[in-house]
């Protein structure tokens, strides 16, 4: 039985506040690569790992999070996608690729196999199925459609919208035929937005001294759907500039993930006089749409609708700086690590 070095990611301690590089540690493991005879597990070598938002609240003892907090002193775990080099499991078999949790290492024993599951290796990059294809996709796609309930002609507005959600929301929402403003943290982005992703208007919130008058000049006529990524004072601005019967979809506060004393919204009340419907998801509620969505999406990709940022960093060992830089918008579109090609 061959055991080889599987370099780890793994979280040191819990923290509190913004998560650091120091919180996590790579440290050099090993694994043996064969599956255990009767574990029904799949063992397989990672190949792009996904960065996402969500993990900083793993990362927290007392989250009280719809997910549970990751162990100090284990393999960090997120979305993945590998290939599988040994299996107990007859519905996967050596050489097949595969998106779905797995560890923050070369190689990673999957005993919760509802866990992953089987993806072609075709004319979308394997890396996608972690952004346009994955969990930020469904999340685009379930928020604009089921919870933003857009009409043709709407006025949206979207934060972090060069981000792995934002983008795709952005652009489904310009096929869509409405009229598309994004926000987002640098005048690169703010470029993306208008010059390769077709958003309407774009602009730099960092460098707005009023984000209330900066929707107010990019919507004269009001918001009519407010897809929330950011929380705070974002969103404080964007609920006085709704339109009467607006949407807002809050799909995250990364606004937010810093505090553990989170600022208040002031401007509630404008949900009352405008008649705003404001609605919280996840896109783990609407895993029965995947197969719809990913007909959906992969169509407007191959048809060129559909453009897609990504943001690869190269090697295991600059996961942890990757993951961090989601929190300061250092990524430019979808933040993936590459493990290994193939
Ligand atoms: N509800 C769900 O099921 C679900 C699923 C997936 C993701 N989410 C949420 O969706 C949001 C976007 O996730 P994503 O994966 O697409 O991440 P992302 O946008 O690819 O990356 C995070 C971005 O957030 C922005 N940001 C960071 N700190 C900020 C701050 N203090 N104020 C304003 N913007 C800030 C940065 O962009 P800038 O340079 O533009 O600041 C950064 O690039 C997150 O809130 C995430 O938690 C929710």
């Amino acid at each position: 039985m061959a055991v080889v070095p599987n370099k780890q990611v793994v979280l040191k301690w819990f923290i509190v506040g913004a998560p650091q590089e120091k919180d996590m540690e790579v440290r050099e493991g090993t694994a043996e690569l064969k599956v255990p005879e009767g574990s029904g597990g799949v063992l397989v070598k990672n190949l792009y790992l996904s960065c996402d938002p969500y993990m900083r609240g793993r990362m927290r003892e007392n989250y009280s999070s719809y997910i549970p907090p990751f162990q100090p002193g284990s393999v960090i775990e997120g979305f993945g996608v590998a290939k599988v080099i040994d299996s107990d499991n007859q519905n996967f078999k050596i050489g097949d690729y595969v998106s779905g949790i797995t560890g923050w290492e070369q190689y990673s024993l999957i005993t919760r196999n509802e866990h992953i599951k089987k993806i072609e290796k075709d004319d979308i990059p394997l890396p996608f199925h972690l952004g346009l294809l994955g969990m930020p996709g469904l999340t685009a796609y379930a928020g604009f459609y089921e919870v933003c309930t857009p009409k043709k002609g709407d006025y949206v507005f979207v934060s972090a919208a060069s981000g792995a959600v934002g983008q795709i929301v952005g652009q489904l929402a310009k096929i869509y035929g409405c009229y598309v403003v994004g926000s987002a943290g640098s005048q690169q982005k703010v470029d993306l937005l208008k010059g390769k992703l077709g958003f309407d208007d774009a602009f730099n919130y960092k460098e707005e001294s009023d984000l209330s008058a900066a929707l107010k000049r990019c919507f004269p006529e009001g918001i009519d759907i407010y897809f929330d990524n950011v929380g705070g004072a974002m969103l404080d601005a964007a609920l006085v500039n709704m339109r009467v019967h607006g949407r807002v979809a809050v799909c995250g506060m990364v606004s937010l993930h810093a505090y553990t004393d989170p600022e208040g919204i002031h401007n509630l009340f404008t949900l009352v006089q405008k008649r705003i419907r404001m609605e919280g998801f996840l896109q783990s509620d609407y895993l029965h749409l995947y197969p719809k969505f990913v007909e959906c999406v992969a169509n407007y990709y191959r048809q060129g609708k559909i453009v897609y940022l990504e943001d690869m960093k190269e090697g295991l060992e600059n996961a942890p700086a990757a993951f961090i830089g989601l929190f300061s918008g250092k990524n430019v579109g979808k933040q993936v690590v590459c493990v290994a090609r193939d």
